[in-house]
């Protein structure tokens, strides 16, 4: 990225998916090699239809994923977004991602549109837990109700306050940086579109190529996001 352009902005707004965590260990989802939806069909397992007709396999996924937040942690990625929003550089984050690495790193206003793992809620009362309680047992709550993560799954709407905060992020940008996102799920993916047309520079910052390169500012594949934001940390100083 430009030199200068995270000093100049005045309110930068970062928005991240899986790839942002493939650096702590946990798998993306597209990824050729290593995605989630390689392996699996979505639908069998991170849908609503799943959560009803296919509770075994549904359940058993989710207990495998929940483990894997909690065994894994933060990266050097993360570390840097905290550090430069405790500089006043970074004012916000807008997240796809369900594994609270960015508050476990110090990051603050953190729009999570699509939930988080560490948390789980009774499908009867609503009553939330840590998700540790999922993890053995009929996970019920103590209603009797059955536990289920408190992730958006396919077929659901995603949360409004997270949405809201989201777009009022997106349209308040001077500065709005993607890394780690395939931009392939709406309507998250039109976060960026928004604030670009108000007026915000993009940055992409993805392996691949995503469907809304043409509108960025600035592209940058083939590179490790712990490693660009690392340069760009050395540039700040
Ligand atoms: N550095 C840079 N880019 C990376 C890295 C890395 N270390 N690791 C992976 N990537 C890139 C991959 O090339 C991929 O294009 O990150 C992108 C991740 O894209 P997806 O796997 O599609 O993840 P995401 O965009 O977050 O998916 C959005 O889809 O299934 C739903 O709810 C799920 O939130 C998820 C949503």
């Amino acid at each position: 990225m430009k030199k200068n352009w995270l000093n100049e902005a005045n309110y930068t707004v970062v928005f991240t998916g899986a790839g942002m965590s493939t650096e702590s260990g946990l798998p993306d989802f597209r990824s050729a090699n290593q995605g989630l939806w390689q392996q699996k069909d979505p639908s069998q397992v991170a849908s609503v239809q799943a959560l009803n007709d296919n509770a075994e396999e549904f359940i058993d996924f989710y207990r495998k994923r929940v483990l894997g937040v909690k065994e894994f942690e933060p990266n050097k990625g993360h570390r840097y977004l905290a550090q430069w929003q405790k500089q006043g550089l970074v004012q916000s984050i807008i997240t796809q991602n369900v594994d609270g690495f960015h508050q476990q790193a110090g990051s603050e206003n953190v729009a999570e549109l699509h939930g988080t793992l560490q948390k789980v809620h009774c499908q009867s009362c609503g009553t939330s837990y840590n998700s540790e309680e999922f993890l053995d047992g009929e996970a019920r709550c103590t209603c009797g109700g059955l536990l289920r993560p408190s992730v958006v799954l396919f077929g659901e709407m995603l949360p409004g306050d997270p949405f809201d905060m989201a777009l009022q992020e997106a349209e308040r940008a001077d500065l709005f940086i993607v890394l780690g996102s395939s931009l392939s799920v709406s309507p998250a993916n039109q976060f960026p579109l928004v604030a670009k047309e108000n007026g915000a520079r993009l940055v992409i910052v993805n392996r691949e190529s995503t469907p809304f390169d043409d509108y960025a500012d600035e592209v940058i594949h083939e590179r490790n996001i712990g490693e660009v934001l690392e340069e760009w940390d050395g540039l700040l100083k």
